[in-house]
């Protein structure tokens, strides 16, 4: 296959950023989409130019460290799929692809096809935790949970903090990404004695970082790799109006 690239390269923050454009010859259906980038930076190396960044870590969907544009979605075309787990076989010999890296106000662009999300690691710094001593695993055990709360703690906590959510909100707004972390831990037991604080500190922290406010889109829940649900966010907003209830009676 021959597959056209037409690539963000930003030199950094605040340098000017332009599409360039690319051609991966001998690409195998097989390769994954980063593999193909890969080949790419390779050939660049071998010409004494810059090769382009991209993240990736695990490249096995699992660590949310891998994420950019192709073609405007978020992890391109296949549902419920990270980029690295994307491979050219969902692609057509001769096609251009135009990759781009978040664009969000709260995601600052670093270089090329990378961001800083380090915001989403102040919103978890806010709450995404507990700080009591709920015990060890033996303890862990001898808590029972319903099967079908656990399912759906478990689902939450399947998010990756990929930022996928984010870039394919019209208003740029983390809300399913701050609701899965709030609601996976609002669910259990052990998240229990901290649940209105940490669903008040999130949000505000969220709010913060100068993400956008949720309007129901569902654009999030369309591209996040992790197929997290919408209902983590209604989960989230009647947390929030108890907890400012709650705040209110106690002043
Ligand atoms: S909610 Fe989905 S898209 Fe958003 S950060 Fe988590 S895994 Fe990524
Ligand atoms: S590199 Fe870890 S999820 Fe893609």
């Amino acid at each position: 296959m021959k597959i056209h690239l037409r690539v963000w390269r930003q030199a950094g923050p605040d340098k000017p950023g332009r599409l360039v454009p690319y051609t991966a010859d001998n690409v195998s259906p097989d390769m994954s989409f980063l593999e193909m980038l890969d080949v790419v930076n390779e050939g660049l190396i071998a010409r004494g130019e810059d090769p382009i960044a991209f993240d990736s870590d695990c490249r096995e969907g699992i660590c949310g460290t891998c994420g950019f544009l192709i073609d405007g979605l978020p992890h391109g075309p296949q549902r419920g799929s990270t980029v690295c787990q994307l491979h050219m076989r969902a692609f057509s010999d001769g096609d251009t692809l135009v990759l781009e890296p978040w664009r969000a106000r709260a995601f600052p662009p670093i270089k090329d096809l990378v961001v800083d999300r380090s915001a989403f690691d102040r919103i978890i710094q806010a709450g995404g935790y507990t700080s009591i001593n709920v015990g060890g695993a033996q303890d862990a055990n001898a808590i029972l949970i319903p099967k079908p709360v656990v399912e759906q703690a478990m689902d939450s906590a399947a998010c990756i903090g990929c930022g996928a959510c984010v870039a394919a909100c019209k208003n740029a707004s983390a809300v399913l990404f701050t609701s899965a972390k709030i609601t996976h831990l609002g669910l259990v037991p052990q998240g229990q004695v901290e649940r209105y604080t940490r669903v008040i500190n999130m949000v505000d922290r969220h709010d913060a970082e100068g993400f956008g406010s949720c309007s129901n889109e569902g654009e999030c829940e369309a591209v996040c790799p992790k197929e997290i649900s919408i209902t983590n966010i209604a989960r989230m907003n009647r947390d929030y109006l108890k907890a400012t209830l709650i705040r209110g009676v106690n002043g």
